[in-house]
């Protein structure tokens, strides 16, 4: 009778590479999506298509008590020189600590799937490579995970519904193939995006890391307090360039998403999205996290931008958002993008979105860089933005980087309340691919290679030291406001 109980709730998850041919064609999987993480989609298709998928080393299926909450953890790509924690199962383990016995009983696998498993699989893990494993825990240990897990480790929990998987359709892709095939240098948009302040960053930056000693900003963790200072001074910043904004809370106790509209001059819903996160994260056990460079470089940027809009007076043909996300750090939460891609605007026309992420480092001794998605995003909208940059920034040498997965991934799934006692169980998980939801997207990053930066989720994020530099933080934000410009349609007044 338990076992009986126990086998009803199961839940069927099936994980697949995400460029995989087969997932287009096969319904169970596209109107049953889990999100995209690191290079491997989750689906978990109803029963009535279980019998339809066969294990394979490549394709691994998984039961799972459906009470439990799924997370997907990811080792960020570092260059090897870096050092890192071991990702095995027994650290994983470890890190996780002692499973709560109250919720030990509460999910299982059943024999058939358990020996498809390959790695030793622990009690909290479902499925395991070298660099990813996909964990079950009870829902409230979900919130302690950013303080206990390796900061290295990207975590993400994944939503308690699926939603459907929508390729980026034909249409938004030609539109970017037509900006593309008319691209050439406009000296008007040259002159603007010159004037993006190069002293302006260096005091915008040392105000979010704290390094100014004004800001009295310890730390933008979503959960820290200060993280909320940093919200209304961007907010405030933004406004007095002419936009209009709003501080868009996804929870209560987290850092809100600041999200900032220019309105269009054209009667038209497209849309050009920009965005960065100003959340940031630490060392183990410390309570510092003055993120300079992951992602105050990215936040800055998007703030220098906007203050050049408003100095050389630029009116856009198409609306324009500027989005500072929070929650990117800590996974769980994240991205409104629900409402800033939209709710009732899922129609909603979304040209492109931008995303910077981490834009200031690379190695001492290396030449400046911008680093575009080897992976996860629109091809095009990455050749889009790869051909404005030898246009707008010769001197970046651009290339691609594993280091992957930031807010262009954003997802418009609505938080995920709990049938019985609505509370919010996750909200949105950053990393269900804007790509995999119908968006052109792609992300900026600062070197064509993995993750450099030896200060990555590190309390020593600050903008004064070797390798910040500057010069490409301007170099790479200029790219974005290029893209900007031409994909939005421009004029002066
Ligand atoms: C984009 O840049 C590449 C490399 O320079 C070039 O071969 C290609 O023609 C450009 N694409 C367009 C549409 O201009
Ligand atoms: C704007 O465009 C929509 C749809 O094309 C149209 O219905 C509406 O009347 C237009 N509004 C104005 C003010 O021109
Ligand atoms: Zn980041």
């Amino acid at each position: 009778m338990i076992i009986g109980k126990l086998i009803q709730s199961l839940t069927v998850l099936v994980i697949y590479p995400h460029d995989h041919p087969d997932i287009a064609f096969n319904e169970c999987l596209t109107q049953n999506y889990l999100g995209t993480y690191g290079t491997q989609s989750v689906f978990v298709p109803p029963e009535s298509c279980a019998n339809s998928f066969a294990p394979t080393a490549d394709v691994p299926v998984i039961n799972v008590h459906s009470d439990a909450q799924l997370v997907w953890v990811e080792r960020a790509a570092l260059e090897q020189h870096l050092t890192d924690y071991p990702f095995s199962s027994q650290s994983l383990e470890l890190y996780l600590g002692p499973i709560s016995s109250a919720y030990s009983s509460s999910y299982s696998f059943n024999e058939n799937s358990q020996k498809h498993l390959s790695d030793p699989v622990g009690k909290h893990i479902l499925h395991h490579t070298s660099t990813s494993a996909l964990l079950a825990l009870s829902p409230a240990r979900i919130k302690e995970l950013s303080f206990t897990l390796p900061p290295t480790w990207r975590v993400y929990v994944l939503p308690s519904a699926p939603f459907p998987f929508l390729p980026v359709p034909e249409p938004a892709i030609a539109r970017v193939r037509d900006i593309l095939s008319s691209l050439k240098f406009d000296p008007e948009v040259a002159r603007i995006i010159s004037d993006i302040s190069l002293p302006q960053i260096r005091n915008d930056i040392r105000f979010l890391t704290g390094e100014d000693g004004k800001s009295g900003i310890e730390s933008r963790h979503s959960f820290s307090s200060d993280a909320k200072v940093a919200a209304e001074w961007l907010k405030v910043r933004f406004e007095e360039t002419g936009a209009r904004c709003e501080l868009r809370a996804f929870l209560t106790g987290f850092a809100p998403n600041v999200v900032c509209r220019y309105p269009s001059t054209e009667n038209t819903t497209e849309t050009v999205l920009i965005s960065a996160h100003y959340d940031s994260r630490g060392s183990f056990g410390s309570t510092r996290a003055p993120g300079g460079n992951d992602d105050g470089s990215g936040t800055t940027g998007l703030l220098a931008i906007a203050r050049t809009i408003k100095r050389q007076g630029v009116t856009f043909r198409s609306n324009v958002e500027l989005v500072a996300f929070a929650g990117e750090e800590q996974g769980l939460l994240v991205p409104d993008t629900m409402r800033c891609v939209g709710t009732a605007q899922r129609d909603k026309n979304l040209t492109l979105m931008v995303q910077a992420d981490m834009i200031a480092y690379h190695e001492p001794g290396e030449p400046p860089q911008l680093g575009l998605p080897a992976i996860i995003g629109t091809a095009e909208v990455t050749q889009l933005v790869a051909n404005i940059s030898a246009i707008y920034s010769p001197e970046l040498v651009v290339g691609f980087t594993p280091a992957c997965c930031s807010d262009h991934q954003a997802s418009p799934t609505p938080p995920i309340f709990h049938s019985q006692t609505n509370q919010m169980l996750i909200y949105h998980s950053h990393d269900q691919s804007f790509h995999h939801q119908g968006f052109p997207a792609t992300q900026v990053f600062e070197r064509a290679g993995p993750i450099a930066d030896p200060m990555y989720h590190n309390s020593g994020d600050i903008s004064e030291r070797t390798g910040y530099d500057f010069e490409q933080l301007k170099s790479i934000a200029k790219v974005q406001f290029a893209t900007l410009l031409h994909v939005a349609g421009f004029d002066l007044s």
